[in-house]
């Protein structure tokens, strides 16, 4: 961090943290004591400080409350065996909020700002950071465009905020996922490999329908013909067939996932053949049909890795093998669960230890 860069820091007097129930922790219902704040004017950040958990005071004309230029990252502390508090892979979600923030014509992020905030945020809150393996304290980065004026452009101002909430299992059981074939969440040429607010407010009427299907989430598909697989809820999708790990490849409507990153780093690793390409909606139905799908999954930060019950297609829920039979996505959730516990060697670089 440069000697210029200063984080002004000013305590809760009232701490939250003896409220906390860490056996019950759904996700995103509580909030740590502070949180970090910087605000980019004038073409540089400034002014970062940490402050009490608290609502932001903004113009209702701020920009970022009418066109959508608010994007954000998900990203997780937790206690590795040693009780040290870890970070996974934390440079990978800086340059993508920066892929993100180009994309939204928004300010770059520094990695002072970015790191130096967060780091400061952990040890001032460190408590918050569960000591179960299963939780962790779930760390919400996001950028919104300050500028006063309701006129179309992109802002000249910003605030980037860092706020943490301590979380327990995203899914509690696997999930029902369904193939979307009217509904897009993304486009060919749009915003969908950006983690940006209107990417989600997008998704949540098809997703409604689907829930009152009886559907937890949908698998999204491509918006022009909706033959190929995208997505699946606010996760990247894979299958394992034929021994194979298969999962579509990116491009501009599916979100670069350092997750799906990890897995199909990993998964090469083990010898497992491994297909990133276009994956169509026929060939998994023929697939589930024939009962050659071994595995299915969602992969998030949030979820880490979530097992498909089943897929539903045309009015036919295809039933997927049971969770225990499941060798691939058990044997990599608990993999990737050591790595950050510090139980196995992390061969990758991938944890990055608080001091
Ligand atoms: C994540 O996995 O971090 C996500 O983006 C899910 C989130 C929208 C709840």
């Amino acid at each position: 961090m440069s000697d210029g860069f200063q984080i002004k820091v000013e305590k809760t007097a009232q701490s939250n943290l003896s409220k906390i129930d860490f056996s019950n922790l759904p996700f995103g219902k509580f909030y740590a004591d502070h949180m970090f704040v910087c605000d980019f004017q004038d073409g540089v950040w400034k002014d970062a400080r940490i402050v009490p958990f608290q609502n932001l005071s903004l113009s209702p004309a701020s920009l970022c409350l009418h066109y959508g230029q608010l994007i954000f990252e998900g990203l997780k502390a937790y206690r590795n065996v040693d009780g040290e508090i870890v970070l996974f892979r934390p440079e990978q979600h800086l340059e993508r909020i920066n892929k993100s923030a180009h994309r939204l014509c928004m300010a770059q992020l520094t990695e002072e700002v970015f790191m130096g905030g967060l780091l400061e945020l952990l040890k001032i809150d460190s408590e918050w950071v569960p000591k179960d393996p299963d939780s962790s304290l779930y760390i919400r980065p996001f950028m919104i465009a300050t500028d006063v004026g309701i006129g179309v452009t992109p802002s000249l101002t910003y605030q980037f905020i860092i706020l943490t909430s301590p979380v327990s299992k995203y899914y509690s059981a696997p999930v029902k996922v369904v193939f979307e074939d009217h509904f897009s969440r993304a486009a060919e040429g749009g915003i969908g490999f950006s983690k940006t607010a209107g990417n989600y407010a997008a998704s949540l009427y098809p997703t409604k329908k689907a829930v009152e299907k009886g559907y937890n989430q949908l698998i999204w598909t491509d918006s022009k013909e909706h033959k190929y697989i995208e997505e699946s809820g606010t996760m990247n999708i894979m299958f394992v067939i034929n021994d194979t790990l298969i999962t579509p490849a990116l491009h501009d409507s599916i979100l670069s996932g350092i997750t799906r990153d990890s897995i199909l780093t990993l998964a090469k690793d083990w010898g497992y053949k491994v297909e990133e390409r276009k994956i169509s909606v026929d060939e998994i139905v023929e697939a589930l049909k024939n009962n050659k799908v071994q595995d299915a999954f969602g992969t998030g930060t949030a979820a880490v890795v979530a097992h498909f019950a089943l897929i539903g297609h045309d009015g036919v829920d295809y039933e997927l093998p049971p969770i225990e039979s499941r060798t691939f996505s058990n044997k990599m959730k608990k993999t990737l669960l050591d790595i950050r516990l510090g139980k196995v060697e992390d061969e990758h670089k991938w944890v990055y230890v608080v001091k």
